[in-house]
Parts: C-alpha cells; sequence; structure tokens
C-alpha cells in the first residue's frame, strides 16, 4: 500500500510531484521518491523515511522537467531503504515506475530476467516491473507495458516514465486505486484525489484491467488488451480545505471535530418528508428480495470491523434477522456457510482494503447478494458491490479512523431501519422515534466535544500506565473494542477489551493497584450487572474511569471518575460513547509525544492481504 502521482504538463513538476505526495502520505510513509526527465534524461531521486527527507535531497539538487512520476511508500517486500525506494528503473536506466501493490509472481519474473543478464539492486517486486518493461520494449512503450503487465499477477497501479517517448506517462489499475486528473495543457495520476484536487476537479476513475496514456495534450483511455475506452470525466466538488487541517492540530482531531456534520450528511437525503421513514434508494434490494434474507455475515477489518460488531446488535434488535460479523481475512479462510439467502454486507472505509474485497468477491462467487458501506465513492469494494451505502464522512486522512466508523453506525442505523420497514418487525412509532434520536445525535456529539478538557485530563492520567482495560456490556463491549483499539493503536499503550461479566473467567488476575479500567456503563438494561463487574476490579485496586448516560446516578457512587454522555436511546448510545473514547486516544498519544496522524508500523489503506 503506497501512494503514486504522476505530471505531465508545461510547468516543472517537482513540486506538483511533492505536493500530491503530500496528500497521500496517509497511504505509506516509509520511504518516497521521483523520477524526472530532465535535461539530461531520466533523474531519480529517492529517499528512506518520511518526505521531508526526499524534500531537502531535492532542496540542495533539484530536479527540473515537465514530467515526472512519485511515490510515497509503505514497505511490503524490502524494508524500508534508500534503495527499496520508489521510483526503480531497470539497468539502462531509461525506464522509470512507481507502483501501488503486489507482483505476486515476481520471484519467477526475476529469475528468468536474471538469466537473460538483468541485474536486480533492490530487494522490491517492484523492480521487476522496471527490467520487465525495458526487456519487451520495441519502440511503444504502451505495448511493453500491456505486455510487461500480461505476465504479472498481483494487485497494482502503476506510473510508467521511459526516456525513448519522453512525452509519456502511462498508468495501469489492476485492482490497486489510480485516478487519472484532466487539466489544461497538463494531465495527472494520483492514487485517489486529494493528491490531484490542488490542480483540477476533472477526473477518470480507472477501473481494474484498464490503462490510460497521458500526454500534455491529452488523455487516452484503453483497456489492458488495448481497446479504446470513451468515459465521461467526473467533476469533484469537494473543498480543497476538506481535505486539510482546518486550524487543528491534527487531522485526528479535524475528524472528530466533524462528526457532527458527518452524522448530518450521511442522514442527510435518507429519511422521508415526514421523518418518519427511512429512503434508501440505492438499494435497490425488492422488497422479496429483503424478505428472502435468512442471515447477515457482516465482513470487515479493525475499525470497520468493530462497526460491524455494533451492526450486528442493530439489524438483530430492528431487523429480528441472524447475523455473523467476521473479521474480513479471517471470512473466506474459515468456508462461511454462504446461500442465496444470505446477504453479506462488507464494511471499509477506503473501498479498497484487500482483504475485505477478497471477501467480497468469496460472498459473490457463492452467490450472495453484497451491499457494501464505504466512503470512498468509486472505490474497488463501491464498484464490485450491488448495493452501496455510502458514508458521507468526506476524505479521512487520520490513519486511526474516527468519522468513518461513527458514520458506519449511521449507515448501520439507516439500513436497520430500512429493514424493519420492510419486514414490519417494528412499530412505525418506534421507528419514527429512533429517526427523530438519530437526527439529535449532531447536537450531542457537540456537547461531548465541548467537554473534551474532561477526558483530556483522563487522557494525562492513563498516559502514565503501560497496561489498561476497558470494560462493557452490549452494544458497551463493543464500543470497548474499539475505544481499545484507538487508544492501541495511536497511544501505544497496550489495553484490553473486555465483555465485562467475562474479566471473572481469567483476566481478573491482571488487575492490581492503580490499573486504569475504562468501563462503559451507557446501556441501561445491563447497569446492575455492569456495576457489579465494576466492584470487582474496584476491589482489586483498579482506577475506574466510568462512562454513563446524564441523569444516571448509580455508576458514580461505585467509580473514580464518570463522564456522562448526553441521554439518548440505547441503542443510539454507540454512537456517542465512542467520541469520549476517540478523544482519549488522542490526547494519550499527545501526552506521549507520538505522531497522532500517522503511528508507526501502520498504513491508511491495507491493499495487502
Ligand atoms: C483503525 C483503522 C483500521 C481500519 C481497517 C479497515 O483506526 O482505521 O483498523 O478500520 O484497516 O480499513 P477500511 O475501513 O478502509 O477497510
Amino acid at each position: 500500500m503506497c501512494g503514486i502521482v504522476g505530471y505531465v504538463g508545461k510547468r516543472d513538476s517537482q513540486n506538483i510531484l511533492i505536493e500530491g505526495l503530500k496528500k497521500l502520505e496517509y497511504r505509506g510513509y516509509d520511504s518516497a521518491g521521483v523520477a524526472v526527465f530532465t535535461k539530461d534524461g531520466l533523474q531519480v531521486k529517492k529517499s528512506k523515511g518520511r518526505l521531508a527527507n526526499l524534500e531537502s535531497k531535492l532542496g540542495e539538487s533539484p530536479l527540473t522537467g515537465s514530467i515526472g512520476i512519485g511515490h510515497t511508500r509503505w514497505a511490503t517486500h524490502g524494508k524500508p531503504s534508500d534503495v527499496n525506494s520508489h521510483p526503480h528503473t531497470d539497468n539502462s536506466q531509461k525506464f522509470s515506475v512507481v507502483h501501488n501493490g503486489i507482483i505476486e509472481n515476481y520471484i519467477s519474473l526475476k529469475e528468468e530476467l536474471v538469466a537473460k543478464g538483468h541485474v536486480f539492486v533492490s530487494e522490491t517486486d517492484t523492480e521487476v516491473i522496471s527490467h520487465l518493461i525495458a526487456s519487451l520494449y520495441d519502440g511503444d512503450i504502451v505495448k511493453a507495458v500491456q505486455q510487461a503487465v500480461s505476465r504479472m499477477r498481483g494487485a497494482f497501479a502503476l506510473g510508467v516514465l521511459t526516456e525513448y517517448e519522453p512525452e509519456k506517462l502511462v498508468a495501469v489499475r489492476l485492482a490497486s486505486p489510480l485516478v487519472i486528473g484532466v487539466g489544461e495543457g497538463e494531465n495527472f495520476i494520483g492514487s485517489d484525489i486529494p493528491a490531484i484536487l490542488d490542480y483540477t476537479r476533472n477526473v477518470y476513475i480507472l477501473n481494474d484491467g484498464e490503462m490510460a496514456v497521458l500526454t500534455t495534450d491529452g488523455v487516452e483511455l484503453m483497456t489492458l488488451e488495448g481497446n479504446f475506452i470513451s468515459r465521461e470525466l467526473f467533476h469533484v466538488d469537494w473543498d480543497i480545505v476538506t481535505a486539510e487541517k482546518a486550524g487543528f492540530d491534527h487531522f485526528m482531531l479535524k475528524e472528530i471535530h466533524e462528526q457532527p456534520k458527518a452524522y448530518r450528511d450521511t442522514l442527510s437525503s435518507r429519511i422521508d418528508a415526514s421523518g418518519t421513514r427511512v429512503v434508501l434508494d440505492e438499494v435497490k434490494m425488492s422488497q422479496d428480495d429483503i424478505r428472502s434474507i435468512q442471515q447477515v455475515h457482516i465482513v470487515a477489518c479493525g475499525t470497520a470491523y468493530h462497526a460491524g460488531l455494533v451492526g450486528k446488535g442493530i439489524i438483530e434488535k430492528l431487523a429480528r434477522i441472524p447475523v455473523e460479523t467476521d473479521v474480513a481475512s479471517e471470512y473466506r479462510y474459515r468456508s462461511p456457510i454462504i446461500t442465496p439467502n444470505t446477504l453479506v454486507m462488507v464494511v471499509s472505509q477506503s473501498g479498497e482494503t484487500a482483504d475485505t474485497l477478497a471477501a467480497l468477491r468469496e460472498a459473490k462467487r457463492c452467490g450472495a447478494r453484497v451491499v457494501a458501506i464505504t466512503n470512498v465513492v468509486g472505490s474497488s469494494v463501491a464498484r464490485e458491490a450491488d448495493d452501496v451505502i455510502t458514508t458521507w464522512a468526506g476524505p479521512e486522512i487520520a490513519v486511526a479512523s474516527t468519522k468513518a466508523y461513527t458514520s458506519q453506525l449511521v449507515a448501520f442505523y439507516l439500513f436497520g431501519l430500512y429493514l424493519a420497514q420492510t419486514l414490519g418487525t417494528q412499530e412505525a412509532g418506534y421507528i419514527a422515534d429512533v429517526i427523530a434520536e438519530l437526527k439529535r445525535l449532531p447536537e450531542k456529539v457537540e456537547r461531548i466535544l465541548e467537554q473534551a478538557d474532561t477526558i483530556k485530563n483522563w487522557a494525562e492520567q492513563v498516559a502514565t500506565h503501560n497496561n489498561l482495560f476497558f470494560i462493557g456490556r452490549g452494544l458497551d463491549y463493543a464500543v470497548a473494542l474499539e475505544g481499545s483499539l484507538k487508544l492501541k493503536e495511536i497511544s501505544y499503550i497496550h489495553s484490553e477489551a473486555y465483555a465485562a461479566g467475562e474479566l471473572k473467567h481469567g483476566t481478573l488476575a491482571l488487575i492490581e493497584e492503580g490499573i486504569p479500567v475504562i468501563a462503559l456503563a451507557t446501556q441501561e438494561e445491563l447497569l446492575e450487572k455492569t456495576v457489579s463487574n465494576i466492584k470487582e476490579v474496584k476491589a482489586r485496586g483498579a482506577h475506574v474511569f466510568g462512562l454513563n448516560a446524564e441523569g444516571e446516578t448509580e455508576l458514580v457512587k461505585t467509580v473514580d471518575e464518570v463522564f456522562a454522555i448526553p441521554h439518548t436511546l440505547q441503542l443510539l448510545s454507540p454512537a456517542l460513547s465512542v467520541v469520549p473514547l476517540q478523544l482519549l486516544a488522542y490526547y494519550a498519544s499527545l501526552a506521549r509525544g507520538n505522531d497522532v496522524d500517522k503511528p508507526r508500523n501502520l498504513a491508511k489503506s491495507v491493499t495487502v492481504e
């Protein structure tokens, strides 16, 4: 998983490539590089580490030229190093390639090329591509790329330059995202839209198995077999500041604060004028299709998986259909029982997560209908699913997902209500109540955000510890899992989330004097039981931070500190209770001096299995 950019036009390309890469650093940031066609031929500069390292190298000796490609890397094959950074070249240095994805058969290709005398310098799969293209080149770069790609197995997006045809930039997409930006007298490639949005709002979104040839004068789209394609330009109407920090110290904090808007946007136009029914025009299932659903499988990774755990509770409660939630990387290898009456729901912020995409394809192969919840229009998941519920959260840049998760919850509420309306599993009055309460969520999140200082104080206490626990029952347990993941990934504090009633079956042995326990107790029906579990950890010396619902009076007698979320329906409380946990992770990460937006070892979009 990496980010690629490319430029061809009349301007100097170096700065355009660097600015584009800055927008893509969330895709990976262990090294970066650019290749530019200069008066001295194709020149490459690359550097291990953050983009700033490359920038300072280029500052000392810039590359001047108006066609170039750039790359920001998240290592798969070969450790982060200067030599493993992209762009990669062949031995003649006449061909240069940037690549996002994995070439599965690179070892056999490499052996074949070595036997022909090619000398490799890196440990990467990508270097094979530049050598392969060079070995197939016969005066036509487009043909050479097509022939090379026909020999490659795996997932990839490519940008290719050759000194022999210095006016052309060739781009390829096969299962890794790539967009083409169309300007006036200049054209661009990028792994996603923010990378090129400073320069153009007109884009072509390449589909799998397609390629593009860019010159200063235009863009030709074709299949990998060379058949020309005509396609409408897609006009992007995002505001560029949406993709920038807008005055917040970090993207994560900005994105936490964007949740009220994300809620409003995700709900808007999906509730009818009377405010009592959900309208999901994008779901094309007939009433018969809905009635035939016997089970739902929700499949996703990481935070999206945690949203799926809440989704299970929502759909089972509202539609009374049995639901299983699975981690995508496990799903297809456990021979899941998928029948034509199984509805498979995949959840993915990026819409490009390889494990989730593979699960989607397996579900379709087995004949299931697939509904996707995703944040990225035109993503692979969105294109391959039968129905798509888009979460209108806007671009999420921080590696730690926040507004995408909460918007996924909103999508589950809408879908659960939609099923309930069709199946008649809930009274119309109850559906109207849930809808009314959904509409109040944005204002309630705003109230939580106003009390961020309380959570900051908790975070500063928590940040001095190396271990802690999250506990909760029912939906609180699902949210506890997400709170624990968020804390781990950005503060690097070890934490575990437990179903509160499960502690006494082993984990209680780890509770010792002073250990922080974050206890979620927003589910009124389960409150008494949760309080008993909190007493179990208190008795063993834990320092308990409790989350309850406004107006509740029992918890405060048991815990050391308490934070009340605004009162809402129990079913909707995850959409509120996760917000203080996001803030807790954010401030704990800050207190520990970590890079909040770019936690170590992680990347935003995981396009490898
Ligand atoms: C954690 C996080 C990840 C993602 C996971 C799936 O904050 O963001 O756990 O949720 O990698 O990514 P998507 O939703 O893009 O499929």
